[in-house]
């Protein structure tokens, strides 16, 4: 993945009904380190990383590039969402273009935060870029993920086997997305 390109970083705040997203700060880094280490978020991500070596590793403020939201409930980060471009490796169909992914913390899960800020982020590049599709990749056996892509408007561009594991890559238009 590479970063998103053109646009204005960081955007002020973006506040939905219940959360705030917004670039990551040095307070989130413990959380971060509970995400990336936690088993039961990478079950369908390839496995987590080893906490000691996120503890040396992870810089002060983590996973700090345009299009890299940190997603708080009551002034606690709980998740964050990925704005990229996929590099060249990635599907024909989905090279060059913005991918969106997510991750957050198991208690976090079954609320509605993580589709109540994607929709926020989503809203967001639209004004950044307007007109740009976005793709989603997820295992179809990640069945919250599968129902968090409908919810978001993606639909189905197709199904493929990697990382020995069955793939769903969908694509959000433009056109969908002002619908
Ligand atoms: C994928 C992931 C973000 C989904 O999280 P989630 O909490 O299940 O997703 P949602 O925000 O859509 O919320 C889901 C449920 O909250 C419920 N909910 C409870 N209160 C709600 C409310 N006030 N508003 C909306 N939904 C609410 C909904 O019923 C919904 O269930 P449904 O989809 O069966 O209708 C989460 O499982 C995760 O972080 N997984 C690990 C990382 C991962 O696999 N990422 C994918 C990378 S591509």
């Amino acid at each position: 993945m590479t970063e998103l390109g053109a646009v204005a970083w960081p955007p002020a705040p973006i506040r939905t009904e219940r959360l705030v997203l917004r670039e990551p700060e040095a307070r989130d880094r413990a959380v971060f380190i509970e995400l990336l280490a936690s088993a039961e978020v990478h079950t369908h991500l390839g496995g987590p990383r080893q906490r000691d070596g996120l503890e040396r590793e992870l810089p002060r403020v983590p996973e700090r590039w345009p299009g890299s939201f940190v997603v708080e409930l009551d002034g606690t980060m709980i998740g964050q969402i990925l704005l990229r471009r996929a590099a060249e490796r990635h599907r024909p169909a989905a090279v060059g273009k913005a991918d969106l992914g997510y991750l957050f913390l198991p208690r976090a899960w079954g609320h509605g935060y993580a589709a109540e800020a994607c929709a926020a982020a989503l809203d967001w590049f639209d004004g950044a870029l307007p007109g740009e599709p976005v793709v989603l990749a997820t295992r179809t056996a990640n069945v919250g993920s599968m129902r968090l892509a409908a919810k978001l408007g993606f639909t189905e561009v197709e199904r493929f086997r990697a990382w020995g594991a069955e793939q769903w890559l969908g694509l959000r238009s433009p056109a969908a997305a002002s619908g």
